[in-house]
């Protein structure tokens, strides 16, 4: 849960903030109506108010959402603003809006339950053709040189005392940390950075990202450390922001990952470097797979590296997900969950497409914009589940 402290600090990163108030002020005319989702102190709200729009529905899970109330009646658009305390996936609003502003990212989009609530905004909360705001977030990936960093994850863990904890070593380099902006810039990299998945939230359909290894040439001598990956936003045409580490103008909030490899690898310019890196969405959360290979410039059957690595490898150590699903936890099923129930449900061999999507949309009327919608969404399930 976000403290007071952390919303001050998201609202005083003025690469960040001045983005989406640009962006709100090229979108938001005098009858729109937006939807802000994760409203924390509500300062979304207050710029939508500030440039004219009709009414504001401020959802937030947090209880900074009464905090962002007052703060909307300080500023006298009470008569202006909603605000709910819950999850924007478990509402219902008596109208659809135009906008959908939000920032449910972590350090990079692939966070929580970040994509899966915005596709349910989509669906169930802006009219055909509303603005989604941000409107694309494009991920990269480069190997990296990273020794400090590097160093933080495995020193504790390098025989202290002369012992043996090569176990937690291995455990330590199965996760990914925050690279921050600061550590590390454009000569850290070892490689072109390649654009490894774009979000585009009008279209986005699915939280998780698999993406075929791919290859690419070492630029320059030096030691792999690992991957970092990051993300640039368009909030909206033209108005974003960038966290690659070229960038002049950084946000401080995001940071960027870094993955680390199981060794260091010293390598050459010209040695091959292919990877794959996938993110898995399960129960609210992500798991991360990532399968790095160097390969020798000078003889390519001379393999320096072959890691397969993934946060499934921690087990339950640091896990937080893990312990919320400790056996005594009482797991209770999401919309989502109770959609996808009754379809499968219906997947007998009896019923078409059609009449599964006509039940479904007669049992979740609020969940699909039309029962074309809920048809591609059967659909959608049946191409995964179907014998
Ligand atoms: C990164 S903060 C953004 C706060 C504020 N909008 C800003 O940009 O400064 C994200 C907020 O979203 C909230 N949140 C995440 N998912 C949500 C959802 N589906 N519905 C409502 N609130 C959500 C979290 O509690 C958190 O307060």
């Amino acid at each position: 849960m976000y403290s007071l402290v952390e919303y001050g600090n998201m609202i005083a990163d003025k690469v960040r903030s001045d983005a989406y108030a640009r962006a709100l002020k090229s979108v938001v005319k005098p009858d729109s109506i937006v939807l802000d989702i994760g409203a924390g102190t509500g300062i979304h709200t207050l710029l939508a108010c500030k440039f004219g729009a009709a009414r504001v529905y401020a959802v937030e899970s947090n209880p900074a959402i009464h905090l962002a109330q007052e703060v909307a009646l300080a500023n006298g658009y009470a008569g202006r603003t909603i605000f709910i305390q819950d999850l924007s996936t478990n509402i219902t609003l008596p109208e659809r809006v135009n906008i959908v502003v939000s920032d449910l990212r972590g350090i990079l989009p692939f966070f929580t339950n970040h994509i899966a609530s915005l596709v349910d905004a989509r669906r169930r909360h802006l009219v055909p053709g509303g603005q989604m705001i941000p409107h694309r977030d494009t991920l990269y990936i480069a190997l990296i040189e990273a020794p400090k960093l590097y160093q933080n994850i495995v020193a504790p863990w390098n025989e202290p005392y002369g012992l043996n904890m090569a176990a937690a070593r291995t455990v330590a380099l199965n996760r990914w940390s925050d690279a921050g902006t600061e550590s590390l810039q454009g000569h850290n990299l070892l490689t072109e950075p390649y654009q490894w998945a774009v979000l585009d939230y009008a279209t986005i359909a699915d939280s998780g990202m698999r993406m075929a290894e791919y290859e690419q040439p070492v630029l320059r001598d030096g030691t792999a450390h690992g991957l970092l990956v990051w993300f640039d936003s368009e909030l909206v045409a033209g108005i974003g922001y960038s966290n690659s580490p070229d960038s002049k103008n950084t946000t401080e909030v995001y940071g960027r990952a870094f993955f680390p490899i199981l060794e260091p690898i010293p390598v050459v310019a010209g040695d091959r470097f292919a990877f794959s890196l996938q993110a898995e969405f399960s129960n609210g959360d992500y798991v991360w797979h990532w399968h790095t290979r160097i390969v020798a410039q000078s003889d390519f059957t001379t393999v320096k590296a072959d890691f397969v690595q993934s946060t499934a490898f921690t087990g339950a150590v640091d896990d937080e997900r893990n312990a919320a699903l400790m056996a005594d936890y009482r797991p209770k099923l999401s919309l989502e969950g109770q959609v996808d129930r009754f379809i499968l449900g219906l997947m007998t061999g009896a019923h078409t497409l059609t009449t599964i999507a006509n039940q479904t949309y007669t049992q979740f009327p609020s969940r699909f914009t039309d029962e074309d919608a809920a048809l591609s969404y059967v659909y959608e399930l049946a191409q995964h589940y179907n014998q």
